[in-house]
């Protein structure tokens, strides 16, 4: 079942609420195993602060020797297995990267976020080239503001869009997104009465998750044909 990573090496960039963000979506309606393997352990924490549902198993990785057995084995129990990295190039990264069937890179709009996706872009690849495949990857704009773009924001796009494919759903910056840290569980646990805009951030989550199962369907119809 399909593996999707979430990598950058912007630290803050939006891998572990944008992964939470599409974990929780995806358990609504399937098995999701989310794998921890950042060594902060973000996503252990988040995974701590509130019940989960049963469909949705957060495991934490015990480290680069056993990434790949941990991997496989979530493969073989999940329908979708989600892959939290940490910021830095490590061989824990590279390992997940070369079992990942899709790695989500999110990005800001801001050229720091450009660059370290680009990076982060040219070590998919090379990673691929090691592996004598091609590892497919979407670029996510997110923290983003749902305003008129400015012009350096439309730069960053444009430059984006000539390196990867930049996926058409960006996460913007939302309380209710940066409050599943606070308050564990997905968007639809929180309270509205203490956070303001849950319905608009779901509509941009389930968006979120229906473009990445499309361009699962897509690589998996390309790699078939
Ligand atoms: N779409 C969003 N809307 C609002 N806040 C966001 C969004 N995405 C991320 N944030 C906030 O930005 C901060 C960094 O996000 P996050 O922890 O997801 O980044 P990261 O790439 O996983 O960082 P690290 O490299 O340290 O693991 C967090 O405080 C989070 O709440
Ligand atoms: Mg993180």
């Amino acid at each position: 079942m399909p593996v999707i990573s979430f990598a950058t090496s912007k630290g803050g960039a939006g891998k572990t609420t944008s992964a939470i963000v599409l974990g929780t979506e995806l358990a609504e309606g399937t098995q999701v195993i989310m794998i921890d393997a950042d060594p902060a352990k973000r996503l252990t924490r988040w995974s701590t602060l509130a019940a989960l549902p049963t469909s949705l198993r957060v495991v934490t990785s015990q480290g680069e020797r056993f990434i790949q057995d941990e991997i496989s084995d979530a493969r073989s129990k999940a329908t979708f297995v989600l892959i939290d990295l940490e910021g830095s190039a490590s061989r824990l990264t590279s390992f997940a990267v070369a079992e990942s069937d899709l790695v989500v890179i999110p990005s800001g709009e801001e050229q720091q976020d450009a660059d370290a996706a680009i990076e982060t872009l040219a070590e998919i690849e090379m990673e691929g080239k090691a592996r004598r495949r091609a590892i497919p990857a979407a670029i996510v704009f997110a923290r983003t503001s749902a305003a008129v773009k400015s012009k350096l924001e439309k730069h960053i796009h444009a430059e984006m869009t000539k390196v990867g494919r930049v996926m058409d759903t960006e996460l913007h910056r939302r309380t209710a997104f940066s409050s599943l840290h606070n308050a564990g569980g997905g968007l639809r646990q929180l309270d509205p009465s203490d956070v303001n805009g849950i319905d608009k951030a779901l509509l941009n989550a389930q968006a979120f998750a229906s473009e990445i199962i499309d361009i699962l369907e897509e690589v998996r119809h390309a790699q078939t044909a």
